[in-house]
This record gives structure tokens, C-alpha cells and sequence, in this order.
């Protein structure tokens, strides 16, 4: 597919945003070797569950369970096992350098433990050598939320001894791609995995078990995470290793001690657990209490890593308020702004600036990249068959010039990757929210490149000088 400059300047609001960001481009700030790209997760474009010996996963169960809210499923999603070579064309022609996938892990290991299973293997060595014959860098996320089932069965991310599983699974996959795929991730978001999966019930396992289950979840993510860190480094000494945690700034909703108490517990949990657990080998002061009842000796040393890379997902800030009898006793007041997704999140883009400027600040500039940013919107396809999606590239742009800040600010950041290349299955939202730079029709399976596409793939291009 080819997409003129023609093309691009039709699509209006796209055209509207081009003459600031053109000039933006040109002023310094973006390295020759920055990479741009977009993210994408395993079970939100797959589909295929049931193909070449795939294994159960609990977003298999939690959907089977009734607990998807439009009663979709993603058994078929955006069928990439099948089109990823249609997929990746779509950002050879966005001039992308980068792309962050994830690795279903009951393709590989379909019973949680014991076999690996090569077909699973081979469907991502055909992506791995489509993105490098495309002159994309493949970055390969091993966790991206769809445990075996198996596995949780045992305990899941409530038990400790999901380490030596998840070591097995990250030394079969690097064994069979570590000598094409250099940059390795191993979680993403163990934040929300816990939170929303584990203290809450709206994500797979839906478990409910309020704030010990949070804290113990994250914490056997962390542990899990140290092995597999190590499992990996071990054989591949030129890997680049590293994670991906969201990390959303928590702001008082007023100046109260009690909402500033609040803003900092949240971002405690939120925020801290699992960076300063794998940065500093530490915790925050605040949970110091809780953790002890679950941390043993020895773990804080099996969970700080050197990583090499840190991806960082952002999407808004959050305004916390003291709520009594609630998780952590917090609870969401009011955002400053009348701009919102169709998620109903907050779209503030300076949160994204303080976010880069933190990791500088507290943790010393560590290599970075944006894992994820993007927004999902209620598209029309217009007459003309075309998404005029206007909301969705001035989000972009507008992230876009607050990375540029940073970076001018001295952040050590080394990328952006869009969420996400694709429309796609939402979790418990199902396919009704749409993140996509391209529009898929779920029943013709059909991409639609949006405007937000070529819009972005323009800057991408104008900005790497091609
Ligand atoms: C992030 C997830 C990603 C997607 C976006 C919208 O929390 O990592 O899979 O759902 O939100």
C-alpha cells in the first residue's frame, strides 16, 4: 500500500495539524535512531485460540464467564495470525522503525508448565523475520495479561511459584527468537494485572480480593519478572532487557492533606510498587506495613535488575480524592479539562511530560521509550468510506509535543509507539472501543488506515528525514 503526500493532505483535519508539526519536526529533538512505531497485544489481534495447539488462557475463561460487556470475544479479533503480513505492511508504509508485540504465552506453553509447543513458536518466527524484512525493530513483550489457564488454576499471580514457570516460558521463546529479536519486555502493566484483575473483578481473573491481593499479585509479578530476567540474560548476553509498566501521574483533586494523602498512596501502588521494586530493589514507605506480611528475605535482591529498557505506557493523569471504606481508601474526583476519550479518560497531555521528567529525576535517566499512547474515540466511516478521526490526531500530537519537551528537557527517551496499530479487542470492553490507527471491520476483517494513520505516518516520515 502507498500513501501519497496527495492522500495525506486530503484527509483535512490531518492536513490542519501538518503545517505545526512539519516545523516541530525540524527543530532538533527526535535522534536519527528514535523509534516509531505502534504496539499491539497478542490476544487483543489474534484470534486463532484455538489454533495450532494453542492452550486455554483466563481471558478465554473470564469472556466464557459472561464478563466481556458487549459479549464479544476474541476469538477471531483482527485474525493477524492469519493477516500479519497485510499488518505489517501497514507500518512498512507508515515508515515505522519499531514495533512492540507481545507473545501469547499459551501458544507456547499451553498447559502452563512442561512442553513447549513449536507451532507456537513458528507463527512468531514468521512475524519476527516480516518486521525485519520490512526494517522494523521488533520489541517482544512476554506477558501481556493472557496467563494459561493452567497456570492460574495453580494460584496464578497469587502464588509465589509462578516464577519458574514464567523463566521457562521467557528461556523457550528467546531460545527460539533471541537471535533476530534484541529487545526484550517482560511485563506489561503488572500494575493493572493486579489492580483491576486481582483486587478488582473487571479484568481476567476477576478475583475481587481487594488490596492484599493487589500487593501480593504485584509483588509475584515482580519476582517472576527477576527470574526471567535472569533466565534470559544468562544465554543472551546482547539482549536489550527490559519491561513496560503504565504509569499515570496522581494528583490531589484539592490541596487537603487527606486528597494529598491519597495521591500519594495511589501512587504508591500505581506507580512505585513495581518500578522501585525493580529499579531500587524497594518499596515505598507507605505500603511498608502490608508488604512485610508478603515479601520474603531475599526477594527485594531477586527483583532489582539492570534493565536496559523501560517502556512506559501513558494515557492520563489521575485526580485522587480521600474516599473511606474504598481499595486504599482512594477514590477519582474530578479531571481539569473538558477533553475526554471515549473511555472517558481524561486527555491531559502535560502528564505525559511529567511522567518522562520523573523517571530523569528519580531514577536517574534510565533508557525509556513510550510503550503506549493513543485514545479511543467513537469513529464514523464517512460517506467517502474514509475515518476522519480529528480527536485522535490532535491527542497524538499533542503527546507528541510534550515528548519532544522532555526530551529537550534532558529525558532519556528513545521512542514512541502508538496504541495501537489496530481497532481491536479491548478487554473487558470487547471490540465497541476503538484505539486504532487503522479501523477494522470485524466481519470483513477489512483495514481502514484513519486519518490519526496518515497523519502519523507522515510526521514519521518527515521526522526521520525520509
Ligand atoms: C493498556 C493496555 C493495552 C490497552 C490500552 C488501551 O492499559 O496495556 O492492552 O488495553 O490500555
Amino acid at each position: 500500500m502507498r500513501l501519497t503526500r496527495r492522500d495525506f493532505l486530503a484527509t483535512t483535519a490531518a492536513a490542519a495539524m501538518l503545517p505545526r508539526m512539519a516545523s516541530a519536526a525540524k527543530t532538533p529533538g527526535f535522534p536519527q535512531d528514535f523509534l516509531w512505531g505502534a504496539s499491539t497485544s497478542a490476544y487483543q489481534i489474534e484470534g486463532a485460540l484455538e489454533t495450532d495447539g494453542r492452550g486455554p488462557s483466563i481471558w478465554d475463561t473470564f469472556a466464557a464467564q459472561g464478563r466481556i460487556q458487549d459479549g464479544s470475544t476474541a476469538t477471531q479479533a483482527c485474525d493477524h495470525y492469519h493477516r500479519f503480513r497485510e499488518d505489517v505492511a501497514l507500518m512498512r508504509a507508515a515508515h515505522f522503525n519499531a514495533y512492540r508485540f507481545s507473545v501469547a504465552w499459551p501458544r507456547i506453553v499451553p498447559t502452563g508448565s512442561g512442553a513447549v509447543n513449536a507451532k507456537g513458536l513458528d507463527f512468531y518466527d514468521r512475524l519476527v523475520d516480516e518486521l525485519l524484512k520490512a526494517g522494523i525493530r521488533p520489541l517482544a513483550c512476554l506477558y501481556h495479561w493472557d496467563m494459561p489457564q493452567a497456570l492460574q488454576d495453580q494460584g496464578g499471580w497469587q502464588s509465589r511459584a509462578m516464577a519458574g514457570p514464567f523463566a521457562d516460558y521467557a528461556r523457550a521463546v528467546t531460545r527460539r527468537l533471541g537471535d533476530r529479536v534484541k529487545d526484550w519486555m517482560m511485563l506489561n502493566e503488572p500494575n493493572v494485572v493486579a489492580i483491576f484483575g486481582h483486587g478488582l473483578t473487571e479484568h481476567a481473573p476477576g478475583l475481587g480480593l481487594g488490596e492484599m491481593g493487589v500487593l501480593r499479585a504485584l509483588h509475584h509479578q515482580n519476582l517472576a519478572q527477576g527470574a526471567a530476567l535472569r533466565a534470559i540474560r544468562a544465554e543472551h548476553g546482547d539482549a536489550r532487557l527490559g519491561t513496560v509498566t503504565s504509569v499515570q501521574p496522581c494528583r490531589p483533586e484539592t490541596p487537603s492533606d487527606s486528597d494529598r494523602a491519597a495521591a500519594i498512596r495511589w501512587d504508591a501502588v500505581w506507580n512505585r510498587v513495581a518500578v522501585d521494586g525493580l529499579l531500587r530493589g524497594a518499596f515505598p514507605d507507605v505500603l511498608a506495613d502490608k508488604m512485610a506480611d508478603i515479601v520474603q528475605p531475599g526477594d527485594l535482591a531477586a527483583i532489582k535488575f539492570p534493565v536496559d529498557l523501560l517502556g512506559i505506557n501513558y494515557y492520563s493523569p489521575n485526580t485522587m480524592r480521600h474516599a473511606p471504606g474504598r481499595m486504599f481508601e482512594v477514590g477519582w474526583g474530578k479531571a481539569p479539562t473538558d477533553r475526554f476519550t471515549a473511555m472517558g479518560w481524561p486527555v491531559q497531555p502535560d502528564g505525559l511530560y511529567e511522567v518522562l521528567m520523573e523517571f530523569k529525576n528519580l531514577y536517574g535517566n534510565p533508557a525509556t521509550f513510550v510503550a503506549e499512547n493513543g485514545a479511543a474515540y467513537d469513529d464514523v466511516v464517512s460517506a467517502n468510506g474514509q475515518v476522519h478521526d480529528s480527536e485522535r490526531v490532535r491527542y497524538l500530537a499533542d503527546h507528541i509535543a510534550e515528548l519532544r519537551r522532555a526530551l529537550a528537557d534532558g529525558a532519556n527517551v528513545r521512542g514512541y509507539l502508538a496504541w495501537s496499530l489496530l481497532d481491536n479487542f479491548e478487554w473487558a470492553f470487547g471490540l465497541s472501543k476503538r484505539f486504532g490507527l487503522v479501523r477494522v471491520e470485524y466481519d470483513s476483517q477489512k483495514r481502514i488506515p484513519k486519518d490519526s494513520y496518515r497523519w502519523f505516518a507522515e510526521f514519521v516520515k518527515q521526522v526521520r528525514g525520509l
